[in-house]
């Protein structure tokens, strides 16, 4: 097959990729290159074709998607609080993107998987958050990614497109930065202080070997959105005692005011995901950090 994969230069993105080639796909990535590299490619660089361009601009995606049979879109803004700070763009890259990406899949009667998030839901009082609950987005990303998800079923209603929708939790493993375990982590090897906001956010991780597993797994599977998670629950505090735990750090956790553009407690209920997809995580929280300890931290 040909497969698309739109922000295949990022974390989540690259991963995808090598996997797609490792199962003998010809892959072509579109990649802005705002966060992702050419480095996380390297080891398969030569065997794809990368278009350093913007989803959101016209014709990027149409040209791209010739003679494909599925395109991952996980291409756009992918940071709560860059979102706060630049909504124009985030907006601009995941509704506009997402809008260019769906119209190109309807036209060349491409089958779309798109990357939405836990944060769709925002707060919600009842968890684990199950797919039928509301959509109450809390920040710019969030609310990108419910006009994005908006969009696709609009598309799939009205000009029968193709599609599966993943709403994934915290996702964690190597390459990744800028992010709360990346973070912590790079203060855990300098023994620097954990700065934790709020303290009392509940998280639910899951590994990017079993995103990518959920993520191939949709190419049986059409018209639904499902929950990516572990569906556990993990306090933040227990978050940073076990990466100074598995670091042998020595820093000490300190605490600052709560940001409220952030969700304070999400657990993911992925019973859907087992029914649809036959999917369910392999690996645990603590298996996964030490992996990425392993492999370096980049943040
Ligand atoms: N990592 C997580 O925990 C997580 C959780 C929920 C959802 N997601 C979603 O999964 C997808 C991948 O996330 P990630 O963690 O790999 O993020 P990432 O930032 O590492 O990857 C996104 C990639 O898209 C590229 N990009 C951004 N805007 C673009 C544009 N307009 N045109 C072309 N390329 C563009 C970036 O350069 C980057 O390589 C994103 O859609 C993100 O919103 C991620």
């Amino acid at each position: 097959m040909k497969v698309l994969v739109t922000g295949g230069a990022g974390f989540i993105g690259s991963f995808l990729v090598e996997r797609l080639v490792g199962l003998g796909h010809q892959v072509v990535v579109i990649d802005y290159l705002t966060r992702g590299s050419r480095e996380n490619l390297s080891r398969i660089v030569d065997s794809i074709d990368l278009i350093e361009a913007d989803v959101s601009e016209d014709k990027v995606v149409d040209i791209a998607l010739e003679g494909c049979h599925i395109a991952y879109h996980l291409a756009g803004m992918s940071q709560v609080m860059t979102s706060v700070r630049q909504p124009d763009l985030c907006f601009k890259y995941n509704m506009v993107g997402t809008y260019k990406v769906a119209k190109a899949c309807v036209a060349k009667q491409v089958k779309l998987v798109f990357t939405s998030s836990r944060e769709v839901y925002g707060n919600i009082e009842r968890l684990p958050a199950t797919e039928d609950d509301k959509l109450m987005a809390v920040n710019p990303y969030g609310a990108s990614k419910i006009a994005g998800e908006s969009i696709i079923r609009a598309y799939a209603n009205t000009y029968d497109l193709d599609f599966v929708i993943l709403r994934l939790a915290n996702v964690v493993g190597p390459k990744d930065f800028g992010r709360v375990i990346p973070i912590l982590l790079k203060q855990c090897l300098v023994n620097g202080p954990l700065t934790l906001f709020g303290g009392h956010q509940i998280l639910d991780f899951v590994g990017v070997l079993d995103v990518i597993e959920a993520l191939i797994q949709t190419q049986d599977t059409s018209g639904v959105t499902v929950n990516i998670g572990s569906g556990v629950g993990v306090n933040i505090v227990d978050l940073a005692n076990l990466l100074k735990r598995l670091t042998g750090s020595r820093s000490e956790i300190v605490f600052a005011d709560r940001r409220q553009e952030e969700v304070e407690r999400f657990t993911t209920d992925i019973s859907l995901a087992q029914k649809l997809l036959g999917w369910k995580p392999k690996t645990s929280l603590e298996d996964t950090i030490k992996w990425v300890i392993k492999s370096g931290i980049t943040s």
